[in-house]
C-alpha cells in the first residue's frame, strides 16, 4: 500500500470507456436504487429539509450511477422540495476524474440528472475508501458499489494462481486476515462520517452460500481461465514465473459471515462506533454478454464484446506486475497477447465463458 493508503497500480480504465464496458455494473447499481431510496425515506422529515449528502465511493467515471442517483435526487426532492443536495463522488486519486466530470455534466454520452434540478451539488474527491472521506457526521446516505473487493494492500503473492480464490494455507489466511482489517477500517470510518439515523448501502462483490462469485456461477471459472492463460505463458518462456507471481489481485470476496461479524458483534469497534447490519442478501446478476450471446449465437462477437470489459479492471495489474526492464513496447505486446488469446480461447470454444456478478446488497445504519 502507498503511504497514502490507496493501492498502487489499479485503475480502472479511463476516457469514459468504463462505463460503457461495465452496463452489468449499472444493472448491478439500478437493482440496488429501491434500497438507497428506503435509507432516503426513512430520514426524519425536519433534517431532510436543511439538506442531503449522497456519497459514491469508488465511483469510477460516475456513469454506472447516474440513474441510481437521478432517482435518490427525486426522492429526497419529493419529500422536501427544497433540500440542497450534495453527491459527493470519491475514488483513488489515479482515476480517471476528467470523465467522471464529462459524464456528470452531460459532456458525455449519458444523459445527467443536473439538467434536471436546481440546488444539486456534485463534489469530486480523490480520498481512498480507506480514509475519512466527510467530516463527522455530515452524511445521510453512503453508497458504494462493485469496489471495496479491491483491498488496502496486496497481503503477499500467491504461488498458484492468480486471486484470492485460489488460494490455500498460508496465503489463504493472509488474504482473509488482511481482508478482516480492511473491511473494520472501511467501516470504522464510515461511522465516524454518517449522521445517526444516516444509512450505508453497500454492494460488494462476495463468495455467496453456494461458493459462487463473480465468474464463477456453473460455467467456466474465470479466475481459472486468467491463471491457466498467465501459466501458459510461463510454461512458454514469455513471462517469468516472478513476473506471474506478481500478477495476484489484491482483491478479496468477503462471504454473508464474513462482511456481517464487525456488525453484529458487541465488543467489535465497528458495533461499538454505532453501525449495525440491517440487510444483507446475495444476488447475481447475469453477465450481459453472455445473455445477449445466447440470443444472437455468434462466438466472435461475444469474444469481442466480453473481453474489454473483464479488461477495464485487470489490465492496469497485470501490465504493472511485469518487469520493467522489459521495453514498454514488449510490456504492452504480452499485454495485448493475453487478452487476444482470451478471446480467441472465447471465439473458439464459447459455452460456459462469461461473468455473472456475485454481490452482497448490504444496509448498514448508524444508531
Ligand atoms: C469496478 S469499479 C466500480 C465503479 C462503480 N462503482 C460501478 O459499480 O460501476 C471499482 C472502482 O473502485 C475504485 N477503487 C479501488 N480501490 C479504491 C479505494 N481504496 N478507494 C476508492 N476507490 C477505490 C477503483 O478505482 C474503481 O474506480
Amino acid at each position: 500500500m502507498s503511504a497514502r493508503g490507496h493501492s498502487e497500480g489499479i485503475t480502472m480504465s479511463g476516457g469514459g470507456l468504463y462505463s460503457l464496458a461495465t452496463i452489468g455494473a449499472r444493472h448491478v447499481i439500478d437493482a440496488a436504487t429501491p434500497l438507497v431510496i428506503d435509507a432516503i425515506e426513512r430520514l426524519p422529515e425536519k433534517r431532510l429539509a436543511t439538506g442531503f449528502t449522497l456519497s459514491d465511493m469508488g465511483t469510477a467515471d460516475a456513469g454506472t450511477s447516474l440513474s441510481m442517483v437521478a432517482a435518490a435526487v427525486a426522492a429526497v426532492r419529493a419529500r422536501a422540495a427544497d433540500a440542497p443536495v450534495t453527491i459527493v463522488y470519491s475514488d483513488q486519486p489515479r482515476n480517471d476524474f476528467n470523465a467522471l466530470i464529462a459524464n456528470v455534466y452531460g459532456l458525455g454520452p449519458f444523459e445527467t440528472y443536473l439538467d434536471a434540478y436546481e440546488g444539486v451539488f456534485p463534489l469530486v474527491s480523490g480520498t481512498t475508501f480507506y480514509k475519512q472521506i466527510l467530516p463527522d457526521a455530515t452524511l445521510d446516505v453512503g453508497f458504494s458499489a462493485t469496489a471495496m473487493h479491491w483491498m488496502s494492500t496486496k497481503a503477499c503473492n500467491i504461488s498458484n494462481h492468480v486471486q484470492a480464490v485460489g488460494a490455500e494455507g498460508d496465503e489463504l489466511a493472509a488474504f482473509q486476515r488482511q481482508a478482516a482489517e480492511d473491511w473494520r477500517t472501511i467501516l470504522r470510518h464510515r461511522a465516524a462520517e454518517l449522521r445517526p439515523g444516516g444509512r450505508l448501502v453497500l454492494i460488494n462483490f462476495a463468495r455467496d452460500e453456494q461458493g459462487r462469485y463473480l465468474g464463477n456461477t456453473g460455467g467456466v471459472n474465470m479466475f481459472d481461465t486468467f491463471n491457466e492463460i498467465w501459466l501458459d505463458f510461463v510454461a512458454a518462456g514469455r513471462i517469468t514465473r516472478a513476473e506471474y507471481e506478481n500478477m495476484t489481485l489484491p482483491q478479496y470476496y468477503n462471504t454473508v459471515e464474513e462482511f456481517s461479524a464487525p456488525l453484529t458483534d458487541p465488543d467489535d469497534a465497528v458495533y461499538r462506533a454505532g453501525l449495525r447490519l440491517a440487510h444483507i442478501d446475495t444476488r447475481i446478476v447475469k453477465c450481459p454478454f453472455a445473455e445477449a450471446f445466447a440470443e444472437h449465437g455468434d462466438a466472435a462477437r461475444f469474444a469481442e464484446e466480453y473481453i474489454p470489459t473483464i479488461r477495464t479492471w485487470n489490465e492496469s495489474i497485470y501490465f504493472n506486475a511485469l518487469d520493467a526492464a522489459r521495453p514498454l513496447d514488449e510490456r504492452k505486446s504480452i499485454i495485448e497477447n493475453y487478452y487476444n488469446t482470451y478471446k480467441k480461447m472465447v471465439r473458439d470454444n464459447p459455452d460456459g465463458h462469461g461473468m455473472d456478478y456475485v454481490h452482497a446488497y448490504m444496509v448498514i445504519s448508524k444508531e
